[in-house]
Parts: C-alpha cells; sequence; structure tokens
C-alpha cells in the first residue's frame, strides 16, 4: 500500500505526529548535550557568572573554545541557555541554572540521562530478550544505570523524603525520633538509609539488596555521610533479610523490580513489630494504561520495559509488576499478605507514597 497517497491518511494528523517525533529526536540528541555539560562543568561555569562570550565559557572550563560556541548553540536552540544576540552572550538563568547545574536542587536533571545512555549500551540484550523471554538481572546492565538511578532519586529523597514523605505516614517521625529500628530492602546506593539515618539519630538503620556491589556503595556514601554508626547495609533478598522487629520497613522504587513482590510483601509482614508500618515509594502510576498517557508514564513505561521487568523476569519472575503498576495492584499484594491497612499517604508527580499496616 502506497501510505502517502492513502486517502485515508489525516495530513493534519500526520504533521503533529511528526512534529512530535521531530521534537523526540531532538531531545536525544539534546541529551548527550546535558551530560556533556555537565560532565565538563559548562552549566557550573556559568551558573550566576551573568552573560558571557563563548571564550569566557571556554577559560572557565579549560575547554577548545569552537566545541564550546557549538555546544552554546544547542543550548540556545533547545532553550536551555539564554542568548543575547546584540552583545553575542550566553548566560544561564537561575531558573535553567536550578535545573542544570545545583546538583543539590530537587530538579537537577542532568544525571537523568545516564538512565537512557545506559538503556542504548544495552540494546543488544534487550533485543535478546524481547526474542526469548530471558531476564536481565540489574547487576547486568552498563553501569551508568546505578549511578543515573540513585542520582536522578537521590534529590528527591533529599527534598522530600524526611520533610514531607514520613510525617505523612501514621507516627513513624515520633517513633524515629524516639529510637525505632528501621529496615530499606533493595537499599541499591543507600541515599535514602543515610538521608533517614541522618535525621533520626537515635534509631537504626538497615540497608539490605541482593546486588552486591550497590551494598558496597551504600557502606561508602554512608561513612561519606557521617552515619556508618547507625546504619549497617548487608547483601540479601527482600524475601530473607535477616532481623525482626522492624518498626518501619521501606522499600524505595523497588518492590516493582522483584521477582516475587508478593513473597516480599509476605516477609514485611513477618519482620514487622507490632505497631510497624511499610512505606512502600513507587513510581507514580494510575492503575489503567489509558490513564497513564503523559510524559512520566511514557519514561517509566520504557524503563520498566528493559530494566524493571527485565530484571524481575531474571528474578523469578513469579509477578511482573512493571513500573506503571499503580496502586490497586500493590494494595492487592499487600492484602494477601495479610494487611488490614493500606492507604496513599501522598503522591507527587513521580512517585506514589504509600503506607501498609498488618
Ligand atoms: C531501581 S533500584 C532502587 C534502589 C534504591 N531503593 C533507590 O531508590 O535508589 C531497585 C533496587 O532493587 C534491588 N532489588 C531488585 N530485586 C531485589 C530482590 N529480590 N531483593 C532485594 N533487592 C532487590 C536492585 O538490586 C536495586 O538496587
Amino acid at each position: 500500500m502506497d501510505y502517502a497517497q492513502s486517502k485515508t491518511i489525516d495530513t493534519a494528523k500526520l504533521d503533529a505526529l511528526v512534529g512530535r517525533v521531530v521534537s523526540d529526536l531532538s531531545a536525544g540528541y539534546g541529551g548527550v548535550m546535558v551530560s556533556l555539560g555537565h560532565r565538563l562543568g559548562l552549566y557550573k561555569a556559568m551558573a550566576g557568572k551573568g552573560p558571557l562570550t563563548s571564550r569566557e565559557v571556554a577559560g572557565r572550563t579549560g575547554c577548545a573554545e569552537r566545541y564550546v560556541r557549538e555546544w552554546l548553540g544547542s543550548q540556545v536552540a533547545g532553550g536551555y541557555v539564554t542568548y543575547h544576540a546584540i552583545s553575542g552572550t550566553y548566560e544561564l538563568t537561575p531558573e535553567q541554572a536550578l535545573v542544570l547545574a545545583d546538583e543539590d536542587s530537587p530538579v537537577f536533571i542532568p544525571n537523568a540521562w545516564s538512565v537512557p545512555a545506559s538503556m542504548w549500551a544495552d540494546e543488544e540484550k534487550a533485543v535478546q530478550a524481547f526474542r526469548t523471554g530471558a531476564g536481565i538481572p540489574w547487576g547486568d546492565h552498563d553501569g551508568r544505570l546505578y549511578c543515573g538511578v540513585a542520582a536522578f532519586y537521590r534529590n528527591a529523597y533529599k527534598a522530600s523524603l524526611v520533610p514531607e514523605w514520613l510525617p505523612a505516614l501514621d507516627g513513624v517521625t515520633e517513633k524515629l525520633g524516639n529510637g525505632a529500628k528501621v529496615a530499606d530492602v533493595g537499599c541499591g546506593h543507600g541515599h535514602s538509609t543515610v538521608l533517614m539515618a541522618g535525621a533520626f539519630p537515635a534509631s537504626t538503620f538497615h540497608g539490605f539488596d541482593n546486588h552486591e556491589k550497590s551494598v558496597i556503595e551504600a557502606r561508602t556514601v554512608a561513612i561519606e555521610a557521617g552515619v556508618e554508626d547507625r546504619t549497617t547495609f548487608a547483601t540479601a533478598r527482600a524475601d530473607d533479610y535477616p532481623g525482626g522487629g522492624y518498626d518501619l520497613i521501606c522499600f524505595f522504587d523497588c518492590l516493582h523490580d522483584m521477582g516475587n513482590p508478593q513473597a516480599a510483601a509476605e516477609h514485611a509482614a513477618r519482620s514487622l513489630a507490632p505497631g510497624g508500618t511499610v512505606m512502600l515509594v513507587e513510581p507514580f502510576a494510575n492503575d489503567r494504561v489509558e490513564d497513564n498517557i503523559s510524559p512520566v508514564g511514557r519514561l517509566y513505561y520504557a524503563a520498566s520495559t528493559t530494566i524493571c521487568c527485565a530484571h524481575a523476569i531474571s528474578d523469578g519472575g513469579h509477578t511482573v509488576l512493571g513500573a506503571q503498576a499503580g496502586e490497586a495492584r500493590l494494595a492487592d499484594i499487600f492484602r494477601k499478605a495479610g494487611f488490614t491497612h493500606f492507604r496513599r499517604a501522598l503522591q507527587t508527580p513521580f512517585n506514589l507514597i504509600l503506607e501498609a499496616r498488618l
């Protein structure tokens, strides 16, 4: 069929779609530029400095001016840097600096590009996985995945976990203030564990993850933050970590990655102290595909395809939730594990913060 000649083609719809995919393609090229700007310190060299020439930006970063000038052009075209045509200078506005230069800002984005970079690097593994149905373990991905995920979530956790998310759970901050025992299951690089440990010195925090390299990194993160006296990290699965009597068991962005989330919820039920709480932080999602049509839904479904589902399949594949599981499916898992109380404590554009109690 000659699609171009077809009377069934709505040219307005076609133009809109082509505009959309070209814009997406442009963003993909832009991601490489964002990563370069971050790694070479170009954004940081411009932050708070007002209008600068390309020569000045190059001089501040020790980079070659011709490359910097072309990179600046790409940033101006994308709206990431502001150009002053009369003076031929480039400026990073305060808003642009928050997104591109300030690593402590909750909206700092450059590290997030490490995740799609790892997905491209691992594309061949994904092709094989689609063809064979086999899984891809979390630990088998390109190294940029771990730093990208950790850095992406760290700033959201830093801005919200202690001041907003924990207080949204019934009575949890009081317990933590008085001295509680906490498990952080699937802790990854331990940024959530360390943040909580920093805020609640009377409590003890135990991070568990079955990816050994992440556990080693989490110990370093804890030492650097000066909280090693109240944190431990161990390589363990979500359905067999040791200890019990936990007042709080946390799952940060990991339950849906597990091959048997049901077993993880059942182990949490066995490991909680009387009156204890499970804090479940999951990617934001509505319950139905048709209600997840958004940039955030698109991003999560994509990462879920080659990372989350692929890991869950490699981890036994009992229940492969995917990163867009939604509250109803998550609640069902906890109800089946014996939890009688399950509620949405908070939501953000990126996360659902859910509370479960026995
Ligand atoms: C997307 S990462 C999130 C890491 C961390 N919680 C965070 O928020 O940055 C998912 C983590 O779950 C861990 N994980 C997956 N399946 C697991 C299992 N069955 N038991 C323990 N950890 C698991 C992975 O190794 C990985 O570190």
